[in-house]
């Protein structure tokens, strides 16, 4: 399968997603070779969209020369966009956004609806593709802060997105946390394993690697002891 990781945290490597990030791709690889690009973008010259909407009535051309064109020609020979992003303000981290932004060209001026809501009609053959969105976050659980971001990845992508949400995902960077994340990393590596084979994740193990790694209060005193 041919793999496009967008990695959208400034942290690049160093990154506490991309540790669930790398675990997923080697599950995938553990079912067969995995052909894998991967983008830090904080590192591209990306133009903030300026809505002039040009590249829609172009068939798709936009009026900056920038690293876009790079990665919207790297998007269609893709089949998998694994986006790995940390939660920032509820959402994503703005150099991530403004790539997000820049997918315009994909999609023409003309709109549908699927019954509940409107969508633009896609100017590219996008068929080929599905997407994965790795979203870790800095509070102990998941209410009330990542629903912002899975709806603007549902609504951005497909309603189909696979979507693992990490609270707790700083532990993944203290090695004193390894005796709990090791095991969710396992997990992931699984995930990865099923993903390649059937493009799903089973809901319970789904739900297992979502959930919080420690007890929410004991995670905030430990949290809240290194913080003065
Ligand atoms: C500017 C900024 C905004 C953040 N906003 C949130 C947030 O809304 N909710 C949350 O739980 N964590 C938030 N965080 C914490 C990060 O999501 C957390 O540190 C994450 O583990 C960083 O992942 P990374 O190492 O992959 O970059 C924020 C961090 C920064 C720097």
């Amino acid at each position: 399968m041919k793999i496009l990781v967008i990695n959208g945290s400034p942290k690049k490597e160093a990154s506490d997603t991309m540790k669930i990030t790398r675990a997923f791709l080697e599950g995938m690889n553990d079912v067969s070779g995995q052909d894998v690009k991967k983008i830090h973008v904080i590192d591209k010259d990306i133009q903030y969209c300026k809505g002039c909407f040009t590249c829609m009535h172009n068939g798709g051309t936009c009026v900056y020369n920038d690293d876009m064109k790079e990665i919207l020609s790297d998007i269609l020979e893709s089949n998998l966009l694994l986006f790995s992003y940390p939660l920032y303000s509820y959402g994503m981290p703005a150099p991530l956004k403004a790539l997000i932004d820049r997918l315009l060209p994909l999609t023409s001026m003309t709109m549908r609806s699927d019954g509940e809501r409107y969508e633009h009609v896609e100017q590219q053959d996008l068929s080929h593709l599905c997407y994965i969105m790795i979203c870790g976050c800095g509070f102990p659980n998941s209410k009330k802060n990542f629903e912002p971001a899975v709806l603007a990845f549902k609504n951005a992508f497909s309603e189909d997105s696979t979507i693992i949400t990490m609270p707790e995902n700083p532990m993944f960077g203290a090695p004193a946390a390894d005796i709990v994340t090791k095991p969710r990393l396992e997990l992931v590596r699984e995930a990865g394993r099923q993903f390649a084979q059937s493009g799903k994740i089973e809901k319970d193990l789904l739900d297992e690697i979502c959930s919080p790694m420690i007890p929410e209060e004991e995670y905030v005193r430990i949290v809240n002891s290194s913080a003065k």
